[in-house]
């Protein structure tokens, strides 16, 4: 097939483009360059030993999108343009909602225009806000996320039930991410945070580099095994695999909604992290106690039952792999 891949340059968009080129699929990325950079684009050449089309344009610019879909025949789209840090959606709700949502139904309309109605929509565990029980299953309860980035998936996801309730010959299919780290084995491809990182693995793996002084562990008293926070942590490149596997599904069925989480299904706490880091890479990474982060929940990790019995995926790779992978990745960064 041919898919489309707004973002396609970014942390996981990257990754993606290289599992689908792998299964045989052509590709055509559109980025801005908002939150990634053109050397990604020739890692993923360089990794796959394939070429694609590539255009730069914002996703939120109709006459742009609507030249790239006149150009190409599209069979399906998978976006990967959104903004991401909850700490700046929190200081900027507007752009936050205006590229999140605005870009996704620019996309959507541009696509219902070419009759283009395959999407896969790259959504996130922080649609279940403060989980009842875990694991979480696709049919635990929605909502009470706790700032706009987080909001604004959980409206993208009400908005692509509303079209395909309106018109079930979409074929939908909604991943909800738990907590992507790691990088391309390769070094080539991964994540570079602008500024000082928000989330844990970049900042974990700052610390090792000697870039920051130590880790804050954002609380050591929930009701956790040691009492720091609980996480699902996710090779990208078995994430990047679970959308080809949601691709195949959907090129399968033809029409209908899907919803899968994308998780392993095993939670580590923040100093389980800290530790498997230490071990699997050989390097020191210091780190005090601070006081919890506003917004943070105690304990969040997947079910994937779902996907594995529906798409025949599941996560493969390790802890182990996921902090060789990303340290591996900004070793060869910093050269
Ligand atoms: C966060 C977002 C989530 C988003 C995801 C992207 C919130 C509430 N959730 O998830 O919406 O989809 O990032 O990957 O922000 N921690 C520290 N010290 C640090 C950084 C993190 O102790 O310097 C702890 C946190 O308290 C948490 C765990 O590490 O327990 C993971 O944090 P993080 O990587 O930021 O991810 P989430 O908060 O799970």
């Amino acid at each position: 097939m041919k898919i489309l891949l707004p973002g396609g340059a970014g942390f996981i968009g990257s990754h993606t483009a290289v599992e689908l080129l792998n299964a045989g699929h052509e590709i055509i990325i559109i980025d801005n360059f908002s939150n990634s950079n053109k050397k990604s684009l020739n890692a993923i050449k360089e990794i796959t030993g394939k070429d694609f089309k590539f255009y730069e344009v914002n996703y939120l610019d109709e006459k742009a999108l609507d030249q790239v879909f006149d150009e190409n025949k599209i069979d399906a789209v998978m976006n990967f343009a959104g903004y991401k840090s909850v700490g700046e959606s929190v200081k900027n709700p507007i752009e936050y909602y205006k590229n999140n949502i605005s870009g996704a139904l620019t996309l959507l309309e541009a696509m219902k225009k070419h009759n283009v109605k395959k999407f896969i929509f790259s959504s996130s565990a922080t649609v279940y806000g403060d989980p009842e029980t875990v694991p979480i299953t696709e049919s635990s309860k929605t909502g009470g996320t706790t700032n706009p980035y987080g909001t604004t998936k959980l409206y993208i996801e009400q908005i692509l039930k509303d079209i395909y309730t309106s018109d079930p010959s979409w074929d939908i299919c909604i991943l909800r991410y738990f907590n992507p780290v790691g990088a391309h084995e390769s070094g080539l491809i991964g994540e570079e945070p602008k500024g000082i990182p928000n989330n844990l693995m970049p900042y974990i793996v700052r610390v090792a580099a000697g870039e920051l002084k130590e880790l804050s562990v954002f609380g050591n008293d929930y009701n956790t095994k040691d009492g720091t926070g609980v996480r699902d942590y996710i090779h990208v490149v078995d994430l990047a695999k679970g959308h080809v596997a949601a691709l195949n599904k959907l090129e399968k069925e033809k029409t209908g909604l899907y919803i899968y989480n994308l998780g392993t299904g095993k939670g580590y706490s923040v100093l389980e992290m800290v530790k498997a880091f230490e071990k699997a890479t050989d390097q020191k990474v210091p780190y005090k106690i601070a006081t919890r982060r506003p917004g943070d929940i105690a304990e969040c990790y997947a079910d994937p039952k779902k996907a594995k019995e529906e798409l025949g995926w599941e996560a493969t790779k390790t802890l182990e792999d996921m902090c060789r992978d990303a340290w591996n990745y900004i070793k060869k960064q910093d050269k």
